[in-house]
């Protein structure tokens, strides 16, 4: 079966890529690169050859703003009698501080995007679609855990649009109520990396994020580690969070496709996190363990818009897909701690 991967060559695709292939699927990626490295495919086809494995992956370059590059691949798929028959949506924009100072942008890209590849899936009668939302879409909340009833109040502009994708997606389906199957998976905080060390989370400039940060304080990148705030209405002060394993985050997408392929038509929103919740502290303890080495590290003011703690209701996940994450904290930490001491300037 073939699927079409958009933004596969970024971090949460290039594990979800190298799953499905070991899977049996055919992949075809489709990425601009703007927020990816070329050297992503070399590193997923070098551990699959590794492992002496036959797989069909093909890497395209180009924009899902391109209705043109769009509907080349789906009726070249066609030609080749290997029909693309499920969309796995990931490629997009997802700093929040960059939403903020270029909605535009991420209007385009995002929405456009997504309304250019679900226009271009209906004309090829491709109707099955997998999408990566996220947790941003819940806004300011301290109601943990959060499920998928819980209100939809996103606080930038880069939440809005994946409640704008979300929303489309929704009139789609009435639209077709026959034909559309839809899964909308709203991500926690995707962290780790491959255990082989071979792929993993490589950001382009200075981390905002806490684990990729934190990473490149151990392997030396950076001095010290901002905490922001220790202020917070938790047990040791400093922000909780849901971090999910990459491999179990993308053993989701994988009982998804499965899921869509049991309905004849569906459309619904699925959390996507551990289901627990841990500090800033907590984290920087287990890193510690992982890597044995002291994390310097400074209290610094509240960020703004972050909350006091955020992490997911994950019953409606093992429900409807029968998916259960699998990895702990302590794995977390040590497949992180392995692919950023075996690749300390990533993929350069
Ligand atoms: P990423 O930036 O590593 O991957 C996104 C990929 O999309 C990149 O390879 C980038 O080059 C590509 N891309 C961007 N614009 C494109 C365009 N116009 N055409 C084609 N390709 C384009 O990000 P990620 O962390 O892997 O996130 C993947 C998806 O998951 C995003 O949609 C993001 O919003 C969503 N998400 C991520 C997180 C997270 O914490 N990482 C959480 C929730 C949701
Ligand atoms: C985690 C905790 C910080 C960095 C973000 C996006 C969200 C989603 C996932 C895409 C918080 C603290 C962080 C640092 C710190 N992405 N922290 N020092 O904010 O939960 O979610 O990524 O959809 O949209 O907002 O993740 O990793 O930035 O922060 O103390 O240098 O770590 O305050 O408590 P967040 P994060």
């Amino acid at each position: 079966m073939r699927v079409l991967l958009t933004g596969g060559a970024g971090f949460i695709g290039s594990h979800i890529a190298l799953l499905l292939l070991q899977k049996g699927y055919d992949v075809v990626i489709l990425d601009s690169f703007v927020n990816s490295s070329s050297k992503v495919t070399k590193a997923i086809s070098n551990y699959l050859l590794t492992k002496s494995f036959n797989f069909n992956l093909n890497t395209i370059t180009g924009d899902i703003r391109d209705k043109n590059l769009l509907e080349k691949i789906f009726n070249d798929s066609i030609i080749d009698n290997k029909p693309i028959q499920t969309v796995i949506h990931l490629a997009g924009l997802k700093s929040v501080s960059e939403s903020l100072t270029n909605p535009l942008h991420y209007w385009d890209v995002n929405v456009c995007g997504a309304k250019n590849l679900i226009a271009t899936m209906n004309e090829y009668k491709c109707y099955s679609i997998v999408f990566s939302s996220s947790a941003t879409i819940y806004g300011l909340t301290d109601s943990v855990p959060i499920d998928e009833n819980h209100q939809l109040s996103p606080i930038n502009p880069y939440g809005r649009t994946k409640v704008a994708i979300e929303n489309m997606f929704c009139d789609l389906y009435k639209s077709n109520m026959n034909s559309w199957k839809i899964c909308s998976l709203r991500y926690f905080n995707p962290v780790g990396a491959h255990p082989s060390g071979m792929i993993g989370e490589d950001p382009i400039g200075i981390p905002s994020n806490l684990f990729p940060y934190i990473s490149q304080v151990a392997v030396g990148r950076r001095d010290s580690l901002k905490v922001f705030g220790d202020d917070w209405d938790t047990d040791d002060g400093s922000g909780v969070r849901d971090y999910i394993h990459i491999m179990d985050l993308s053993e989701g997408h994988i009982k998804a496709i499965d899921f869509l392929n049991s309905k004849e038509s569906c459309f619904e929103f699925i959390n996507l996190g551990s289901g627990n919740g841990y500090s800033v502290f907590q984290i920087i303890n287990q890193f510690e363990l992982s890597t044995g080495m002291k994390i310097p590290f400074s209290i610094q003011k509240r960020r703004d818009g972050d909350v006091a703690k955020c992490f997911a209701d994950i019953k409606k996940a093992k429900k409807l897909l029968g998916w259960v994450p699998k990895r702990s904290l302590e794995q977390i930490c040590n497949d992180s701690w392995n692919w950023q001491r075996r690749n300390p300037h990533g993929y350069k």
